[in-house]
């Protein structure tokens, strides 16, 4: 589902954030990847989404190589990753319900579709009875599962999660980790980066460990290492 093949990623000024990177993620997996600050995970995600460009290597998602993508078809790519990040960008003049019917909206999807999806993914995420509510009218940990609810719209293959606890409590976070858990259980493949040692302990899944831009380990039913 998500391969590296010894991918290397400088940023001008010649700072290297991955180093020969290799690793295969298959359909289906719930990946943890863990490391200290800078090591390159943000990198690893955004090499994901083509939201920056390999120096060397090649990435293959879906079975499409996605190397030397063009930009035009970067929404087609985008459109098979779900993404979540650590601050929540809700609209904030908009409800959750058109929040997520946004995203629909910018994809090309009709008005009848998404009257459907948008309950649908907004029951997932257990807040199908708050979608008239604005941003500021729901929690923290609510604003964070629309956030989630939102990357789901387009069935995503692959959800790609970048500290989506970051800025949460441990019972929020641990609702939002459940809810990846669901979402994978349907047959998404969920990569999830995460500082949180608790989190990837109870997860007792595949962890893979970075530093300073190599991987370092990769094990099933890993533990936090650092
Ligand atoms: N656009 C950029 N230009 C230059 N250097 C960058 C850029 N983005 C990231 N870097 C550098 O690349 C390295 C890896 O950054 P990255 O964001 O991937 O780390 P990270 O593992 O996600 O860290 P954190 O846990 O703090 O989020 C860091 O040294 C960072 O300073
Ligand atoms: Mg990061």
């Amino acid at each position: 589902m998500v391969e590296f093949k010894n991918v290397s990623k400088i940023y001008p000024g010649q700072q290297t954030a991955l180093k020969n990177v290799t690793l295969m993620i298959e359909p289906g997996e719930f990946v943890s990847i863990v490391g200290q600050s800078g090591t390159g995970k943000t990198t690893l995600v955004k090499l994901i989404l083509a939201e920056e460009r390999p120096s060397k290597g090649r990435i293959v998602i879906g079975g499409w190589d996605i190397t030397d993508i063009k930009q035009r078809e970067i929404p087609t790519l985008r459109k098979q990753i779900g993404v979540v990040f650590q601050d929540f960008k809700l609209l904030p003049r908009k409800t959750l319900f058109e929040n997520v019917a946004f995203a629909l909206e910018v994809g090309g999807e009709t008005w009848d579709k998404i009257q459907e999806i948008v309950p649908q993914v907004l029951r997932i995420v257990g807040l199908e009875s708050k979608m008239g509510r604005f941003p500021n009218q729901v929690s923290g940990g609510e604003q964070q599962r629309a956030v989630v609810a939102r990357s789901l719209a387009h069935r995503p293959k692959i959800l790609v999660a970048d500290e989506p606890t970051g800025n949460l409590d441990s019972i929020n976070s641990r609702d939002i980790i459940e809810l990846l858990k669901k979402i994978n259980d349907f047959g998404t493949t969920v990569l999830l980066v995460t500082h949180n040692r608790e989190v990837v302990n109870d997860l007792h899944r595949r962890v893979i460990t970075m530093e300073d831009g190599v991987v370092i380990s990769d094990k099933q039913r890993g533990k936090y290492l650092l």
